[in-house]
């Protein structure tokens, strides 16, 4: 079991198979030429479903698939397939945009997928346009949809901004009335462009969507392994969550690591450094070296976040690390 000098246990993963997406929201990525990764540098399907196999036999049994977008990555699917055949993983659940993935549905009910979280933050054709620059949300609501129809629990993420899409948040959280798991809410982080965006407190939505739905229950079950906080609604099949990324540190129960497309890996969605992995892995190193390299790396994880210093030295690329 991967543990940190705090004690903490190391059991989830949050693996960004690409840089690339097909959107380009604006509090993610900046406007014009968005500097990708050249494909060299990315590991292939191979190498990151190898490094996953060591994490999973170091007791990392819960993989989140994210990108970029992770349907833009060609070889998703066997990534995916190789994850679902490996004994150890229990759960494997994937954050997407949802613009490609009606089309992967089938597939991904029978590789028995445990989750997927699909961004919403607008229910305006209108304002989606503005907002990621693709007039594409009759995609996104259709495979919305479609993933509702099917077995995979699906949870809706939506990022409130102000003057963007405050005044269709109530609407957004009836999405949970019948047909999702979740609608999330999560607070804006000061990290890719989201530092030139203001989002909304959850104190301050909570007591919003209680005016609109009456009072909202604290839910305590698991919904899944990140840090969202739930409540359950008079009415609601599904509930609502809430991410308090800026008013509630998390960090004390923090279980997650990050890998990068390029094969980094990240201690902490708030620090810039990772720890290369590709270089030892395209040089030969064998599973065991990979595995010490991994286990020290994982005992220095940082206590907490510090998203002032990020700030201050204007880093972070949200595409690249994947939320
Ligand atoms: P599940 O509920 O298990 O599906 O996981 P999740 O909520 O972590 O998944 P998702 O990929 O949908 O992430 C939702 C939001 O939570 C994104 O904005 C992430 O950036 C944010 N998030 C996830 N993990 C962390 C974390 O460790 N720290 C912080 N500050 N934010 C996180
Ligand atoms: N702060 C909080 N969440 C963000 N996301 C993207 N950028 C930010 C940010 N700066 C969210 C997306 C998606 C999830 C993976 O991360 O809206 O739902
Ligand atoms: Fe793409 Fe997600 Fe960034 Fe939007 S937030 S541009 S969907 S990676």
């Amino acid at each position: 079991m991967l543990k940190d000098q705090f004690g903490r246990q190391v059991d989830y993963i949050r693996v960004s198979l690409t840089d690339r997406c097909n959107l380009r929201c604006r509090y993610c990525m900046p406007e014009g030429c968005v500097n990708f990764m050249a494909h060299d540098e990315i590991l292939r399907v191979e190498e990151t479903a190898r490094l996953c196999a060591i994490f999973a036999k170091l007791g990392v049994s819960k993989f989140k698939i994210t990108g970029g977008e992770p349907f833009v990555y060609q070889g998703v699917m066997p990534f995916l397939r190789s994850l679902r055949e490996n004994d150890r993983i229990d759960q494997v659940t994937i954050t997407t945009n949802g613009v490609t993935l009606e089309r992967y549905l089938p597939e991904l009910v029978e590789l028995n997928i445990n989750g997927l979280n699909i961004s919403l933050d607008t229910l305006q054709p209108e304002t989606f346009k503005q907002l990621t620059g693709a007039d594409v949300h009759d995609r996104v609501m259709q495979s919305i949809a479609a993933a509702a129809r099917t077995s995979i629990p699906v949870k809706l993420n939506c990022l409130p901004i102000q003057g963007i899409n405050t005044h269709e948040l109530a609407e957004i959280a009836a999405l949970a009335q019948y047909d999702v798991a979740a609608v999330r809410f999560i607070e804006l982080m000061p990290i890719g462009m989201g530092e030139t965006f203001a989002g909304i407190p959850t104190q301050q939505l909570i007591s919003q969507m209680a005016d609109y739905y009456g009072d909202l229950q604290p839910y305590d079950q698991p919904l899944g392994n990140g840090p969202a906080v739930y409540y359950s609604v008079p009415g609601f099949n599904g509930k609502l969550g809430f991410i308090n990324a800026i008013s509630q540190c998390f960090c004390e129960g923090c279980n997650r690591v990050r890998l990068t497309s390029d094969g980094y890996l990240k201690l902490c969605l708030a620090f810039e450094e990772g720890i290369d992995l590709k270089t030892p892995l395209r040089n030969g190193a064998s599973d065991e070296e990979l595995s010490a390299i991994i286990a020290d790396a994982v005992y220095h994880k940082p206590k907490e976040h510090d998203f002032n210093r990020l700030i201050r030295e204007k880093k972070r690329s949200m595409h690249r690390v994947g939320g």
